[in-house]
């Protein structure tokens, strides 16, 4: 939707990068129908789930406006957003009335000054943890919760975050640190495992492994012993799953990209603005899809390969 945000997450958008950072211009990011002509032309081809990324996607101006015109889409069967939900408390009941249907939420910590110095913003955590349950109460629950683990910065978290989201309908999701783009000077060493974060849990609260909802479903799901819910650890770092992989990103001017940790994607807005039919754009998804070898997390073997990568604020979760 956007490449700007309103946080600064230390992993993510680091404020010594992304504070004069040439952001994208108004007139190179996609308009609301050209993103709803895109998305019907996915939908055509067999997408069924869309998903609204950023930046922070409630960056964007009306962005109800753009998810009902996706709700309308025939076809389209899950309409979910991934929000840092700064702005969600306000705005959720309007957007469960254009058809969203679920939002995920990133939180990487429950106790505020931990929270404020990973997101480098002066927002307390409360305001998000007050937007979980509006968002609920809305009707977008249940929801799920995104957790970066960075080691250092964050895994004292990993059981108050736990226990906090324990006995509610909320999946607390844990997710290796990636690296992703080249900003955050990622090295393995960062990483918090997914088994790591099992033993911990593990420990305090007994978990059980359960079946995949789904094929392609990225979370390992995990349940509570003693019935109070479940959690997902995401091993995007330590076991990746990139032959169950059938995400495509379309980024905020356009370009579609096979894989997270692409270099460059195939631009669909110049031929669209130069008047490409639906046929025209229809092949380029095809072409595009077709020729795809991405498996990135499996070559990288515990080492960041250092060819330009996009970044996730540029490209979405
Ligand atoms: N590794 C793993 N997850 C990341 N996110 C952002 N950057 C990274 C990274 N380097 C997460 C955000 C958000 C989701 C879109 O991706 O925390 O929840
Ligand atoms: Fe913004 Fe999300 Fe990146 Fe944090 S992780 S800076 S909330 S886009």
């Amino acid at each position: 939707m956007t490449d700007r945000c309103s946080f600064r997450c230390v992993y993510c958008m680091p404020r010594e990068v992304y504070d004069n950072h040439q952001y994208l211009d108004r007139s190179d990011v996609l308009t609301y129908d050209e993103i709803a002509r895109l998305a019907g032309i996915a939908v055509g081809l067999g997408v069924t789930k869309v998903r609204l990324t950023g930046g922070e996607p409630l960056l964007r101006r009306e962005i109800g406006t753009l998810v009902s015109m996706l709700a309308e889409i025939e076809g389209v069967n899950d309409l979910a957003m991934t929000t840092n939900a700064l702005q969600l408390s306000k705005m959720a009941g309007d957007l469960v009335a254009k058809g969203l249907n679920r939002v995920t939420i990133s939180l990487d910590a429950i106790d505020d000054a931990v929270f404020k110095k990973l997101i480098d913003t002066d927002v307390d955590v409360s305001v998000v943890l007050t937007a979980i349950d509006d968002a609920a109460d809305a009707g977008l629950g249940p929801i799920k919760i995104n957790t970066v683990l960075r080691k250092g910065w964050n895994e004292d978290q990993i059981l108050p975050l736990a226990e906090y989201f324990r006995s509610t309908p909320h999946v607390l999701r844990f997710i290796e640190y990636m690296d992703v783009g080249t900003t955050n000077q990622w090295v393995v060493d960062d990483v918090v495992t997914a088994a790591q974060v099992a033993e911990t849990i593990h420990a305090e609260w007994p978990i059980e492994p359960i079946e995949a909802q789904y094929a392609g479903e990225v979370a390992k799901r995990w349940r509570y012993a003693d019935g109070e819910g479940e959690i997902g650890l995401i091993a995007s770092v330590s076991q990746p799953f990139c032959g169950g992989c059938t995400r495509l990103r379309l980024s905020a001017e356009g370009s579609l990209y096979t894989c997270l940790f692409a270099g460059s994607g195939t631009d669909l807005r110049g031929p669209m603005r130069q008047g490409a039919t639906d046929d025209d754009l229809t092949e380029i998804f095809t072409a595009t899809w077709v020729a795809r070898d991405d498996r990135y997390s499996e070559l990288r073997g515990g080492v960041a390969i250092s060819d330009p990568k996009v970044e996730m604020s540029y490209i979405g979760g």
